[in-house]
C-alpha cells in the first residue's frame, strides 16, 4: 500500500433523502478509517462551504433528481468547488441511481464533468440504488484512487 508521510484530510460530502447514498457514504467512511486516513462525514445540511478549502481531498455523493439533475441542496457545494480555484483538491463523485430513468446517476456525470476541470478527480462511482455486497469492492476502489492520489504529493497538498 502506498504510504504517506503526513494525514491528509478527508470529507465525505453527501446528500440523501432515502438512505442509499447515506448507505454508500458510510461504507466509504468505513474503508477509510480501517486504512488508517482521517475522514470526516458530513450531511450536506450540515458541511460548511467556507471549509471546503481546508481539505485535500473530498468525496461528493449526490443521488439524482428530476431528469438527471442535481438535487438543489447541492447547488451550492457544485458552485463553491468552480468558485474554489484550487485545482490541486483531490476529489471523487459517488452516487445512486435508479437505471429505470433515462440519465442514470445524472448528477454524478454533472458533478465528473465540473470537477475534472476545477479540481483533481480521482474516481467516480454510480451504484444502482441500495448498495450491494458487490459494491463494497467498487467502493475500495474509489478509495484506492483517492489514496494514491495523495501519495503523489505528500506535504505539498496542505496549507496552500
Ligand atoms: C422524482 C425522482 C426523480 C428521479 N430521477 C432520477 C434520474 O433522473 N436518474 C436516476 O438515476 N435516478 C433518479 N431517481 C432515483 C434516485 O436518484 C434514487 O432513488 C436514489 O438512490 C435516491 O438516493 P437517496 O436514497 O440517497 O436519497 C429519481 C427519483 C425520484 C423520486
Amino acid at each position: 500500500m502506498a504510504s504517506t508521510n503526513y494525514d491528509p484530510r478527508i470529507a465525505i460530502v453527501y446528500a440523501s433523502v432515502t438512505g442509499n447514498t447515506e448507505a454508500v457514504a458510510e461504507i466509504l467512511q468505513e474503508i477509510c478509517l480501517s486504512k488508517g486516513l482521517e475522514v470526516e462525514l458530513w450531511p450536506i445540511n450540515a458541511f460548511s462551504l467556507s471549509e471546503l478549502s481546508r481539505y485535500d481531498a473530498v468525496l461528493v455523493g449526490t443521488f439524482t433528481w428530476g431528469s438527471g439533475e442535481i438535487p438543489k441542496e447541492m447547488h451550492g457545494l457544485f458552485e463553491a468547488f468552480e468558485h474554489l480555484g484550487n485545482n490541486r483538491i483531490i476529489t471523487a463523485v459517488f452516487g445512486t441511481g435508479d437505471s429505470f430513468f433515462a440519465e442514470f446517476c445524472g448528477a454524478v456525470d454533472r458533478f465528473r464533468d465540473m470537477l475534472f476541470v476545477q479540481t483533481d478527480l480521482a474516481a467516480t462511482l454510480k451504484i444502482e440504488l441500495a448498495p450491494q455486497e458487490t459494491d463494497v469492492v467498487r467502493c475500495e476502489k474509489l478509495v484506492a484512487s483517492v489514496e494514491n492520489k495523495l501519495a503523489v504529493f505528500p506535504g505539498e497538498i496542505s496549507g496552500y
